[in-house]
């Protein structure tokens, strides 16, 4: 008998063409067919048949790209690599955004530090066009040495921001109190890396060192389980793909272990509240401060 007809060759080959199959599915998002890369020319590459997305900057520009889609809720998952070494005065931002100007907007903002000195993570929620909404944290890992997961959880009854699955924030819904929730504008997925010399590390006092150009973030196994939004009606995704979570998204809270964590990181990883900040607010704190024991 020919070796290719044994029966052990055959199932052995008919295993691995299930397991490969496993794999294409279970995949993440390949992001020539879900991003557009939207300014930067050859800054901004897909490479690796779609599965790696890269952004960089230098003198001359810096780069961006967009969502093909627009969501209306949904849990949101892409891992990033942020610029290593000495990426002072850099700033990687990665957010969710409507259109307009009463425009909502979730976002994740990466300021970039002399080699050594840590990033620190921005945070803000804008409602109906107004924002005011900072929160920053240091991260428990360096983001420059490997991937992690930054994730927007978004439904009807709150935002969650996640690191690594860790909750860092939630931003609850808060109509019943007169505060806007974003419920209403299909946001896109937006994400560039530019120069914010003038403000973003340690206040606009340390520039880039453009000796070290270009500077370069890396972006993979992005997760959309969300709703679509397309001619004015949504499609849904019930279940999350993500290996992180196999809960609905949709009425996703958070549970005694995810609160423990979300104490965890602000006990020991926020470095900015605006919900504490008297100062700023001279005339009282902004309603949803007021109310809300968990931020
Ligand atoms: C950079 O490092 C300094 C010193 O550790 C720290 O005070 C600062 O918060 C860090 N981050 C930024 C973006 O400036």
């Amino acid at each position: 008998m020919e070796a290719f007809s044994s029966p052990k060759v055959s199932s052995l080959l008919l295993f691995s063409l299930f397991v490969s199959s496993i794999m294409a599915t279970a995949s993440a998002g390949n992001f020539y067919q879900d991003f557009d890369l939207t300014w930067g020319d050859r800054r901004a590459r897909i490479v690796d048949g779609g599965k790696l997305l890269m952004l960089s900057l230098d003198r001359a520009s810096g780069s961006g790209f967009q969502s093909k889609k627009e969501y209306l809720f949904g849990r949101i998952d892409m891992q990033l690599k942020l610029v290593s070494g000495n990426s002072a005065g850099t700033v990687t931002a990665y957010y969710l955004s409507s259109q307009g100007q009463a425009h909502d907007e979730i976002d994740f903002e990466f300021l970039g530090n002399l080699s050594g000195d840590p990033y620190i993570l921005h945070t803000n929620v804008f409602t109906q066009g107004k924002g005011n909404r900072e929160q920053q944290f240091y991260l428990w890992f360096d983001p420059t040495k490997n991937f992690h997961t930054y994730s927007v959880i978004w439904n009807p009854q709150r935002i969650i921001f996640l690191v690594d699955n860790f909750p860092i924030r939630e931003f609850k819904n808060q109509e019943s109190i007169g505060v806007p929730f974003p419920k209403s504008q299909p946001m896109r997925i937006y994400s560039s890396l530019w120069n914010a010399d003038d403000w973003a590390t340690r206040g606009g006092v340390v520039k880039i060192d453009w000796s070290k150009a270009p500077f370069t973030a890396f972006y993979r196994n992005f997760n959309a389980a969300a709703c679509i939004w397309s001619y004015g009606s949504s499609s849904c995704a019930s279940k999350s793909a993500s290996p992180m979570s196999n809960i609905g998204w949709q009425t996703q809270g958070l549970d005694v272990k995810s609160r423990r964590r979300l104490r965890w990181v602000h006990r020991y990883y926020m470095i900015y509240n605006y919900c504490t900040d008297m100062k700023r607010f001279p005339e009282g704190l902004p309603p949803e401060c007021r109310r809300s024991r968990s931020i």
